[in-house]
């Protein structure tokens, strides 16, 4: 498929859009300040906070898992059976995970993803949410595949 071409100049902070790339949901999320900052806090509760698992462009490094902090690009499918997981950015959310700091949650088998699409320990997922291959074309654009 061709690559897509996202354009990020009105997305606020803490907001998520959605693209489609190769038939597939794509998510660009501007991370506040706040999200970055939670993302440590989970470390001990995920599978692979170190996506040592994934096979990821290897800019993808680190627990932003991103080439700017502030944006996150992942594919938004489950790493289950592809369900679609909603964004949860609330906090706290006990009724998700005693842990929660925000992230996205799969309806489907109740798997559980932090703000980088980290998987949680005892979910069904096996794997974090994929970041696709992308690269910044100057501040404002981002370009998917
Ligand atoms: Fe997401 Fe099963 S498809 S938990």
């Amino acid at each position: 498929g061709a690559p897509v071409e996202v354009d990020i100049s009105e997305v606020q902070p803490g907001q998520l859009i959605v693209v489609a790339w190769r038939g597939k949901p794509t998510w660009v999320l501007r991370r506040t300040p706040d999200m970055l900052a939670s993302l440590k806090k989970v470390d001990p509760y995920l599978l692979d906070p170190e996506s040592k698992q994934d096979q990821q462009p290897n800019y993808i490094k680190g627990e932003t898992r991103s080439i700017k902090p502030d944006y996150l690009v992942l594919i938004g499918v489950c790493t289950h059976l592809g369900c679609s997981p909603g964004f949860r950015p609330e906090h706290p959310a006990p009724e998700i995970d005693p842990h929660w700091q925000g992230g996205f949650y799969c309806p489907c088998h109740g798997s559980k993803f932090d703000l980088s699409g980290r998987v949680f320990k005892g979910v069904p997922a096996p794997l974090n949410l994929v970041v696709p291959p992308y690269h910044f074309d100057g501040e404002m654009k981002v370009v998917v595949g």
